[in-house]
């Protein structure tokens, strides 16, 4: 893919169903009682490995479009096949939550991506819970073999992470008593949302101290619905920062998801002394839902607000962590550039996200030091166009493309067709807005 420096972004868009939504509402429609929609379901290769997964586990349900109907069912049915995840952290992690409290043995496995990536975090509470479950190890493929009575825990999580809360919640629907998880570091809530939603009560009690313990008291039977899945705002994001950094941009994105635990990013851009505004929230399907809009900067790479180093408060970096490479392209582009620390979880992801932003920026010329939980950025800093890889991570992928965007000079992505993992129609998209 070549990428030209833009002058602007101008227009008004949607973007595709919130991918972490869709995972749930699925994943819980599948196990109501009852015919359930999901209208603006993702388009992403990741809710797709959640559908045939769902599928290949008896669930009956059609797609028409960007809706998805789910005749859920009480029981699961067991697989004759091993359930392919995909690149899908999130589809492996809920479906093991799941899995566990059903009496049969069930293989998941994923893509090499997906088969690098820890589980000992999912393993650890389930076994406690009764099920047992093989790995190669503590990475895919996961064996599970389900019981149909799960001990209810309380667990408290070591890293902060919203899949590993979303499998013991899950897993806690069908166990005897109440499972409660602490969080000590919030992350994102809409499995605590939908499940409430599907008419099944999560409990959130805030601890002193910090974070939250979630519970629900199992076993429970949640009851069809039909849903409206906002916007993703992960998505948003790539357009929100190429709007906010090129001067005379004025972009607008309506009908998207502003969950309070999503919206760091933009809370971020705002301290930063950018121009982005979110109105007109309501809650649609137990999700807020809203517009954002956003006026470029002026002209000129000091053009904002002076700050004397921009750091990350730690406590917030789980509820940015899908956004955390573009906020260090961001950082290449403002006064006292950007430190982020405390953010180890980066290099478990798709790809190992501190490497791969590091590289690209270096590819870039940029001036940038990589530590073991981070990475620190000068700015403001020209970037030069250069040679780009995605490492076959969607989310560097489309990061590096807004960088090429703001560059000096054309560059070149390799691997820009995994955007299809959670945003199959980023670049028709980007080329609406953009002015070369
Ligand atoms: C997600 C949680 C995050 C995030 C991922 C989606 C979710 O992962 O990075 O893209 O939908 O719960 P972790 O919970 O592992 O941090």
């Amino acid at each position: 893919m070549k990428i030209r420096p833009a002058s602007r972004i101008h227009g008004r868009v949607t973007v595709p169903g919130d991918k972490s939504i869709s995972h749930r509402a699925a994943t819980i429609a599948a196990l109501a009682s009852g015919r359930s929609r999901l209208v603006n379901f993702s388009s992403s290769e990741d809710c797709g490995a959640t559908l045939r997964c769902l599928r290949e586990l008896g669930v009956a349900l059609e797609q028409e479009g960007n809706t998805v109907t789910i005749e859920g069912r009480e029981r699961l049915q067991k697989s004759s096949q091993v359930l392919d995840c995909a690149n899908s952290g999130s589809t492996m992690r809920m479906l093991a939550g799941v899995l566990a409290g059903h009496e049969f043995s069930s293989i998941l496995t994923g893509d090499s991506s997906l088969r690098s990536r820890p589980m000992m975090r999912i393993i650890e509470p389930l076994e406690k819970m009764g099920a047992r479950v093989g790995s190669v190890d503590g990475q895919p493929p996961l064996s599970i073999v389900g019981s149909g009575s799960l001990t209810a825990i309380d667990f408290e999580m070591s890293v902060a992470s919203a899949q590993v809360k979303s499998c013991v919640l899950l897993a806690g629907m069908r166990a005897q008593g109440q499972t409660t998880v602490l969080e000590r570091q919030l992350t994102r809530d809409h499995t605590e949302r939908m499940l409430n939603l599907f008419g099944v009560p999560v409990t959130t009690e805030p601890l002193d101290g910090k974070g939250a313990g979630l519970s629900i008291q199992g076993p429970v039977v949640p009851s069809a619905r039909d849903v409206h899945i906002p916007g993703d705002i992960s998505s948003a994001a790539f357009f929100i920062a190429a709007a906010a950094l090129i001067p005379r941009s004025d972009l607008e994105i309506v009908d998207l998801g502003v969950n309070p635990t999503r919206t760091q990013f933009i809370t971020t851009l705002q301290s930063l002394g950018m121009d982005v505004k979110v109105t007109d929230s309501a809650e649609v399907s137990n999700e807020p839902v809203g517009k954002v809009r956003v006026v470029g900067r002026e002209a000129g790479l000091n053009s904002q607000r002076a700050v004397q180093s921009n750091n990350l408060a730690i406590e917030l970096i789980p509820q940015l962590i899908d956004e955390l490479p573009l906020l260090a392209v961001v950082g290449t582009q403002i006064t006292g550039g950007i430190a982020i620390r405390g953010a180890r979880e980066l290099r478990f992801k798709e790809s190992d996200r501190i490497a791969s932003t590091v590289t690209n920026l270096r590819a870039m010329g940029a001036e940038v030091e990589e530590f073991s939980d981070g990475l620190a950025v000068t700015g403001p800093q020209r970037l030069g166009g250069a040679e780009l890889d995605s490492f076959g991570d969607h989310r560097i992928a489309m990061a590096f493309t807004i960088a090429a965007l703001l560059a000096n000079g054309g560059s070149t992505l390799v691997g820009a067709e995994s955007v299809t993992v959670s945003f199959p129609e980023f670049f028709p998209l980007l080329e609406s807005i953009v002015e070369f």
